[in-house]
């Protein structure tokens, strides 16, 4: 099973279950998360907490699948953002539990939880660029949490940020011992859910991301403002485990 469905009394736990690939977001495994936001709504869970098991936290959207033209401008029931979305306009609270590496699609996917408990020995990434693609969630999201200049900075440098740094950055709420993001990442929603009334929750979630409106349809599109010569190259020398070759592209610049 790509994710898991588990509750922990009022709370709901999508636990990503492919620590072999580092649980990089496949068209399955955005197909089972979105069904599973989905039960937890209906079995009336109060908050969602997004885990993993293995090393990484997650390894961004499958490399695999990408190279199929996945995320390349065709309308896609499995595209992540749409994904993000769901998280980023759930009623409820959302909370990321990251025991590990969140690169890419698993950064963006913090960036679309309310809260992100995050484990000492974590990091944060965005590698698209060395890959010739674009972080298309974290380009409008990222900024309104860190601010224009080091969102550029993670985006255009892909330099990687500890777990500590996220935190000073205000790309995390939490930092504990990574045996303990799970727990931690529940406790903090029951605090909520078991203190406050639903229809104020979701209206006060609904009102902060108002303000910061996401426009969902240029995510969904902007992946196909990339030359497709580019980002074949890219993916395809990450599996070929080689530099790829960008001097070509820059003689038409
Ligand atoms: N898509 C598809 N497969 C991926 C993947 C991804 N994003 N990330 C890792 N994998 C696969 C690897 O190809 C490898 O497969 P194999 O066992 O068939 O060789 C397996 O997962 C384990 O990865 P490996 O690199 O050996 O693990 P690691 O623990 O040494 O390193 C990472 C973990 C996450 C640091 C490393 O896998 C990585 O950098 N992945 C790519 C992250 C990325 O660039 N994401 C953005 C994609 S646009």
């Amino acid at each position: 099973m790509p994710v898991l469905y588990s509750r922990n009394g009022d709370v709901a736990i999508l636990t990503l279950n492919e620590p072999q690939r580092r649980n990089a977001l496949s068209r399955a495994s955005v197909a089972m998360l979105l069904e599973l936001i989905a039960r937890a709504r209906a079995e009336k869970a109060r908050a969602i907490v997004i885990a993993a098991n293995g090393p990484v936290f997650c390894a961004g959207a499958n490399i695999d699948d990408l190279k199929a033209g996945w995320m390349s401008g065709a309308s896609d029931p499995t595209d992540p953002a749409l994904l993000f979305r769901a998280l980023a306009e759930e009623k409820r609270p959302t909370i990321a539990a990251v025991q590990g590496a969140a690169l890419g699609g698993g950064f963006e996917l913090t960036l679309c939880c309310d809260l992100v408990v995050t484990g000492t020995e974590s990091y944060f990434a965005l590698p698209e660029l060395g890959h010739g693609v674009i972080p298309n969630t974290a380009l409008a999201r990222l900024h309104r949490v860190v601010g224009t200049r080091r969102a550029a900075e993670l985006i255009l440098t892909r330099r990687r940020l500890s777990a500590a740094q996220a935190v000073d950055w205000g790309l995390a709420n939490r930092l504990v011992p990574t045996g303990d993001v799970v727990s931690g990442a529940i406790d903090l929603a029951l605090g909520i859910v078991q203190s406050a009334p639903p229809g104020a929750i979701a209206a006060a979630k609904r009102n902060l991301t108002h303000h910061g409106e996401t426009d969902w349809a240029r995510v969904l599109l902007s992946p196909a403002d990339v030359p497709p010569a580019e980002w074949r190259e890219g993916l395809r020398s990450f599996d070929e485990r080689r530099k790829p070759s960008y001097d070509q592209f820059w003689q038409d610049v």
